[in-house]
């Protein structure tokens, strides 16, 4: 068995992976899971896999520099998948030092723990970076693409926390000889996304009937993806990209905010036996984003025409998939907008 530590794992994305990476290589990885369960982690995403005999919970902070050396030092680690990170926009605008923190100092703190660790032996090891097309600023012409050349250009705190995490990342590949591969992905969608994000607010407010805030004129693009698409393009990265190189990862799925926001309205109205137009009703226009992204769009041929990935899923019934999964779920909802889920798991840990 090799050690895989996967950071982030209790949060959206980093749940998906952790739980492909247990099931699918019960045989050939031990996985770690370091989150510091901040109020995006929340270990009530990976019930089904925790007691899953190569699963590990690890409680640790990326921005501590000391406990990272002792992990690496004590754990035989064989590769990194790294997702921890602050990952929401707005509160990169209200906060921009703790995406800094985290996002910057904790990876360079994960890369400094793994040169030291793996010095003499670089070869035998991987770090795989997972990271954002944010990165890449903001597209206005629709024939554009983001490409893996496409110059970076970040435009909200959190993409230049992100931008500079890639910048260390691929510095260290090059001076340390750390065998590193990198991936940018476009927004994700699906289950156990927290509701501070578009989608899952907007289905958690259409429950509640409460107001549906959309920013500015609600014509801002972003190109999305399934979270489970995410995570198996996440592994096919890691078994198969190739060393030093970066994998955009998208669907080819662009919509703008207000018409997700319209489609969300019906299918819920439908399920939830509201006469149709009624969720529309309360949509409401509100003050934009400072500094908002107009459009989003990765081109993802790289990876599928060189590691074979294609997203599984059409967006309708991704959509359906998630909304169903929040219909069946409104425990999860309650905990996560109560912050009650904090308490229970941090006592469960705290005991074990
Ligand atoms: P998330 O906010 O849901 O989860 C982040 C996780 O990291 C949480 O579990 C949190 O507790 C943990 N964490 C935060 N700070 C930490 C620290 N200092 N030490 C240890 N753990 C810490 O984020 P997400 O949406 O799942 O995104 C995961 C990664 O994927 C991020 O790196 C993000 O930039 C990237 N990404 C996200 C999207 C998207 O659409 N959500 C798209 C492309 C890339
Ligand atoms: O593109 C990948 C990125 O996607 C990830 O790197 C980020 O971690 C992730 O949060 C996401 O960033 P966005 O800013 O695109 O996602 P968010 O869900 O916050 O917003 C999506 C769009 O919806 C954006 O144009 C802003 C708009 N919006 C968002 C919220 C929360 C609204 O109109 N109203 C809202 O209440």
């Amino acid at each position: 068995m090799k050690n895989l530590l996967i950071t982030g794992g209790a949060g959206f994305i980093g749940s998906h992976v952790v739980r492909l990476f247990v099931t699918r290589y019960p045989d050939t990885y031990h996985i770690y899971n370091l989150d510091a369960l901040t109020y995006a982690g929340n270990l009530a995403n990976l019930r089904d896999v925790e007691n899953a005999p190569n699963y590990t919970f690890v409680k640790g902070d990326i921005r501590d520099a000391e406990s990272m050396d002792q992990l690496f030092a004590e754990t035989d680690v064989h590769g990194v998948i790294h997702l921890a990170a602050e990952s929401h926009v707005d509160r990169s605008i209200s906060d921009p030092m703790a995406f800094v923190m985290t996002n910057v100092v904790g990876t360079v703190n994960l890369l400094n723990a793994a040169r030291k660790a793996w010095k003499g032996h670089e070869a035998a090891h991987r770090f795989y970076h997972v990271s954002t097309d944010e990165v890449y600023g903001e597209l206005h012409n629709p024939e554009d693409f983001f490409t893996e050349e496409t110059r970076y250009d970040p435009r909200s705190p959190y993409s230049a926390s992100k931008a500079a995490s890639d910048h260390f990342v691929r510095a260290y590949g090059n001076t340390y000889k750390i065998p590193v591969v990198l991936s940018n992905c476009s927004n994700n969608y699906g289950p156990n996304h927290f509701p501070e994000k578009l989608i899952p607010l907007m289905i958690h407010n259409i429950l509640n009937n409460k107001p549906l805030p959309v920013y500015g004129k609600g014509e801002n693009v972003r190109d999305w993806l399934f979270v489970v698409d995410h995570a198996r393009a996440i592994d096919t990265v890691f078994h198969q990209g190739k060393e030093g190189e970066t994998y955009n990862i998208g669907g080819f799925n662009e919509w703008k905010n207000i018409d997700i926001v319209h489609l969300l309205c019906r299918v819920m109205d439908q399920k939830l036996g509201r006469p149709d137009g009624t969720s529309s009703g309360l949509i409401t226009y509100v003050t934009d984003r400072a500094g908002h992204d107009l459009r989003y769009a990765i081109d993802a041929i790289k990876i599928m025409k060189e590691l074979g990935w294609q997203p599984s899923l059409q967006f309708e019934e991704g959509l359906e998939k998630t909304v169903d999964w929040y219909l069946a779920n409104p425990a999860w909802l309650n905990d996560v907008t109560s912050g009650h889920y904090q308490e229970y798991y941090s006592e469960m840990y705290a005991n074990r």
